[in-house]
């Protein structure tokens, strides 16, 4: 079976466009076959951007969307906060469409290709992301983890995770040695904010 990050680059291509809107701001984005989500905004993805709105209180100078697919997630933080945010995924397809995403609603971005943390070479005060579960738990803590490495002092790491697939234990773990807070939870679904 191929999963959205698999970088079949053979996959048929069937651009669509998800239109979304975020207080006053309209975004549109351009998605194909092959990616997370393809067809609209993943619901926990939107939980993650809305509780990081609503319950952030502090400004962040080094923002990263690790897994950042097509791109929502890392391009409306640009935009809504007005400021550069560094993006990457192991799928070329999502890297492409993110780049493309990124001048279609003229957001300051970059965008790489990266195996987790592979070609991540700065340390950020954010790590944003929607990790992707179905690779595996071993993915899912090098994301996290790996992202808690590379946060500058007082620098975060927000996720969100589905509580049936492993959001209780993993937050278990990481309180072994980092602070952890549960923002919100809906549908199922937590959004975790953890710091060194
Ligand atoms: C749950 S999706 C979230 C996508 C996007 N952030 C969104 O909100 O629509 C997880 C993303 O992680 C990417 N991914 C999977 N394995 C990865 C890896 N080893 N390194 C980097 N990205 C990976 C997938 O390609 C996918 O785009």
């Amino acid at each position: 079976m191929e999963h959205y990050f698999t970088n079949n680059q053979d996959l048929k291509s069937e651009i669509r466009e998800i239109n979304f809107s975020y207080d006053a701001y309209n975004f549109m984005f351009k998605s194909d076959n092959g990616v997370f989500s393809k067809n609209k905004v993943d619901y926990a993805s939107l939980f993650l951007v809305k509780t990081f709105f609503a319950n952030n209180e502090r400004s962040y100078n080094k923002i990263l969307d690790i897994g950042c697919g097509y791109g929502f997630i890392g391009i409306v933080l640009s935009k809504v906060l007005k400021q550069h945010v560094s993006m990457c995924d192991i799928n070329k397809r999502a890297v492409h469409l993110c780049k493309i995403n990124a001048d279609l609603n003229e957001v300051d971005v970059d965008v790489f290709i990266s195996d987790i943390y592979e070609n991540v070479e700065d340390k950020y005060d954010l790590i944003i992301t929607n990790p992707p579960i179905r690779a595996g738990k071993e993915v899912l803590i090098n994301f996290i983890k790996g992202g808690l490495a590379r946060l500058n002092k007082d620098g975060e790491i927000w996720f969100v995770i589905s509580k049936d697939k492993g959001a209780k234990s993993l937050k278990k773990e990481l309180e072994k040695d980092y602070t952890c807070h549960l923002v919100g939870r809906s549908k199922g679904f937590w959004v975790i904010r953890a710091k060194n």
